[in-house]
């Protein structure tokens, strides 16, 4: 596992320059709806480019991890246009340095389909909840329409090699695994491909 998260971290190393310009692929409309529910200290993980950042409200304590350094270093960029307290990390989702029970909120948008392990990342952010806390979501997943599930399977193969991303991931059934509850689920694009999620940690 850690040879395909070092192969996958510098994947995203190399695509980073040109993320930085088409990290679009989810709108700013939905970014900002989701944002909006952050509260509290937050955490956000594969923050990326740091497309969300300027959608944070000052009263809040963003700490954005990401395993690749040449994401961060974009996302280093746009921290001073947002108007919250931010520290970015370089950090692994799967191994995550933080004391059980801390962040009120957890954000990730459009993060895994691409960690290596996504039941393990998902257990350590329930770790790192608190009981009261909310994780919000914005990924791309397994459509349950067959014709797309299809074509989706068909094409992972090609995502995986280009991006390190999978289109054809059961996130919904990765977060029950790791112990979430589902409290709200939108489907935002492309069909049921993309889709909005808030969902609790059963503690
Ligand atoms: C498709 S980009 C999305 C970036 C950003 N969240 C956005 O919405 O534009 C996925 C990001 O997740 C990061 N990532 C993938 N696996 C990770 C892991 N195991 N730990 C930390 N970051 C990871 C990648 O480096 C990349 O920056």
């Amino acid at each position: 596992m850690a040879h395909t998260t070092e192969k996958i971290r510098r994947r995203y190393d190399r695509i980073a320059p040109l993320f930085s310009k088409m990290d679009r692929m989810v709108s700013d409309k939905y970014r900002a709806e989701l944002i909006r529910h952050a509260h509290g200290e937050v955490l956000e993980v594969g923050v990326g480019t740091g497309a969300n950042l300027k959608f944070y409200p000052a009263d809040v304590k963003v700490t954005a991890i990401d395993f690749s350094p040449r994401m961060l270093s974009y996302a280093q960029a746009r921290v001073n246009k947002s108007p919250a307290n931010i520290r970015l990390l370089q950090m692994d989702v799967q191994h995550l340095q933080f004391d059980d029970n801390s962040f009120d909120t957890v954000v990730s948008t459009c993060v895994f389909c691409s960690v290596p392990d996504p039941i393990t990342g998902l257990r350590e952010i329930h770790r790192v909840l608190k009981p009261s806390g909310h994780l919000l979501m914005i990924e791309h997943m397994l459509s349950d329409h067959l014709p797309i599930a299809l074509v989706l399977h068909l094409l992972n193969p090609f995502t995986v090699r280009l991006t390190g991303a999978n289109v054809n991931r059961r996130t919904m059934d990765n977060l029950r695994i790791a112990g979430f509850a589902i409290q709200e689920m939108r489907y935002i694009a492309l069909s049921d491909v993309f889709r909005l999620i808030v969902a609790t940690p059963n503690k």
